[in-house]
């Protein structure tokens, strides 16, 4: 389907500067002011790489798309690619009012009502869900602008019943003193799966053991080898108790919950590349992990400055991923082949 002529036609599209500068790493088009100079002009403009350093023989690819998520979407039904992703994750605008600018980049984010904002995501929301595998999951990235709105809109598209988690990634930051609201400082990361099958992979948090014994609140008892163990019960109604070792529940770890503590990439950090609403590579990191296996594909129409990618990619998952903005393609781009570099 993505034949190797094509990826080499397709290799040359696009120029780019890449300086450094204070510590950022600047991108921006090959001419200052005219959008990223794709040799082609035609619809879709899009570049493919291949993961060189992969393991696998047939390479991982990644494909990049410089075009409106409508239009993207378009592209993939002809190629077939209906059914395929394991993972959608979308973070668009947030419904913030605001024009979103940084050094490398800037988005509009301004709406004339709230009717238009929840018709454009209605509209996006109808496409995606075509595209996803029979055990897929979308990812809807939103905050306290529009979140409440966005889940019922959800709901009505992908099932209540296909509802997983409103994760809450929680970050720190900079705190004003409240007087009308206390400081915002999560957003929140809605998931459905496409159906029942869908199954996610379990990760586990380090914990130490003194931690662990601080919060059962019970003695520690040893055996005749020495080994640490306390008191554990089968809960409400199940009497039965039995022992739990301390260092196979320290070897595990602790399963992750809802509340995901995970900071914001801060200001001279080398993650961070420029473009405004940029999110972490750790978060994203633990989206994909969650939610997919080595070899499945990943789309995100909205990639922004390309985390997704970068994080899909690492981990060995093939991605597709698009925005309309030429800032945010050249920037993906960039990110995406310092990994193959
Ligand atoms: C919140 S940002 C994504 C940030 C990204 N997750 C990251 O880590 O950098 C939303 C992106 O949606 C893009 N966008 C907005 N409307 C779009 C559309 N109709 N089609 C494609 N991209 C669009 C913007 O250009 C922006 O880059």
């Amino acid at each position: 389907m993505l034949n190797s002529s094509m990826n080499n036609n397709l290799h040359k599209q696009i120029k780019f500067r890449h300086d450094k500068a204070k510590g950022h790493q600047r991108y921006s088009c090959a001419k200052p002011r005219q959008k990223c100079s794709f040799v082609r002009q035609d619809f879709p403009r899009i570049r493919i790489l291949t993961n060189k350093k992969s393991s696998s023989p047939s390479h991982v690819p990644c494909i990049i798309i410089q075009n409106t998520a409508l239009d993207q979407l378009i592209w993939l039904s002809q190629k077939g690619l209906t059914g395929r992703f394991q993972l959608i994750y979308w973070d668009p605008p947030f419904f913030s009012g605001k024009q979103r600018t940084a050094i490398n980049g800037s988005f509009n984010d301004q709406w004339s009502s709230l009717q238009e904002y929840l018709n454009f995501i209605k509209e996006h929301l109808v496409q995606f869900v075509p595209f996803l595998a029979p055990t897929g999951f979308f990812v809807l990235h939103c905050d306290y602008h529009a979140s409440h709105y966005l889940k019922i809109l959800g709901d009505e598209l992908l099932g209540y019943d296909n509802f997983r988690n409103d994760i809450i990634w929680h970050y720190s930051g900079r705190r004003q003193k409240a007087v009308v609201r206390v400081n915002s400082k999560h957003d929140s990361l809605l998931i459905w799966a496409k159906s029942d099958e869908a199954r996610m992979n379990p990760i586990f948090d380090k914990w130490d053991r003194d931690y662990y014994v601080r919060m059962k609140k019970q003695p520690v008892h040893r055996d005749e080898e020495g080994r640490e163990w306390i008191w554990g019960h089968k809960g409400k109604g199940q009497s039965k108790a039995y022992r739990i070792y301390l260092e196979e529940v320290v070897a595990q770890g602790r399963a992750i919950d809802s509340v995901w503590d995970i900071p914001i990439i801060n200001t001279s950090a080398r993650e961070r590349v420029g473009y405004p609403t940029q999110k972490p590579l750790k978060l994203m990191e633990r989206v994909v992990s969650l939610l997919t296996q080595p070899g499945d594909w990943v789309l995100d129409v909205m990639a922004g400055s390309g985390t997704t990618g970068v994080a899909a990619w690492s981990l060995k998952r093939p991605v597709c991923l698009g925005d309309s903005n030429p800032e945010a393609v050249a920037i993906t781009l960039a990110r995406l082949k310092q990994l193959i570099t």
